[in-house]
């Protein structure tokens, strides 16, 4: 399973890059809102910095001006990933970038039906926002076994399931389960995944009884 960092915060994705836990980057809106930098500016730097694909989310909503917008980000480096909402002038672009060569990430989406069409317009992948489901008492994770059940049943549909929207480690696992190509994740959510007690208490043991033999190892 690929694991790309939700951020637009280059410090996190530097660290975690370090750490070999970087296979991409997804932004959004308000996440380059978040960093408080110019949208450009912060893209190539993380594009600079992540051997992957980073998402670079289209602000506009007419067919025309997303376009455009898709192809100057497309432009500011070789690994952009273009973003674009789950809407009819959303697709349009997905079908048009796509036959140019660029990815096409489809963000925003909520149901099956919205995944199948997304894999028609010839997306590189479709972001399922499992959260966000789980926020409003529906199943996000029943929605990404859809998903991975219907394109497993058209091996011709190479669109790979991006889980986002992800709250904490357990969606990581059962995504992971369910066969999800990739999982965006938030930083601390990461960091999650590392944490178990029985490591520490193991550790501080280890420590505890190494300590009594007097060695040291340089
Ligand atoms: O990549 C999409 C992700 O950033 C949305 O997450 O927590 O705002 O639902 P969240």
């Amino acid at each position: 399973m690929k694991f790309f960092v939700d951020t637009a915060e280059v410090s996190e994705i530097r660290t975690l890059a370090e750490a070999g836990l970087v296979d991409g980057v997804t932004t959004n809106p308000s996440l380059i809102a978040k960093s408080g930098r110019k949208m450009a500016e912060v893209i190539a730097e993380i594009c600079a910095i992540t051997p992957g694909p980073v998402s670079a989310e289209v602000t506009a909503t007419d067919f025309e001006t997303m376009l455009a917008e898709g192809r100057y980000l497309r432009g500011i480096a070789g690994n952009v990933a273009v973003k674009v909402p789950l809407t009819e002038a959303g697709l349009r672009t997905c079908r048009a970038l796509a036959n140019e060569g660029t990815p096409v990430n489809v963000t925003l989406c909520f149901s099956a039906a919205q995944a199948l069409l997304a894999a028609k317009a010839g997306a590189a992948f479709i972001s399922p926002f499992v959260g966000r489901l789980d926020d409003i008492s529906t199943d996000g994770m029943g929605l990404i076994a859809d998903i991975v059940q219907i394109y497993r049943n058209y091996p011709h549909l190479k669109t790979e399931v991006l889980v986002a929207s992800v709250r904490h480690p357990m969606h990581l696992v059962q995504a992971a389960k369910l066969g999800a190509h990739v999982a965006t994740l938030p930083p601390a959510v990461i960091r999650q995944l590392l944490k178990h007690p029985l490591t520490d208490s193991g550790l501080s043991a280890f420590l505890a009884d190494w300590k009594k033999t007097g060695q040291s190892i340089l």
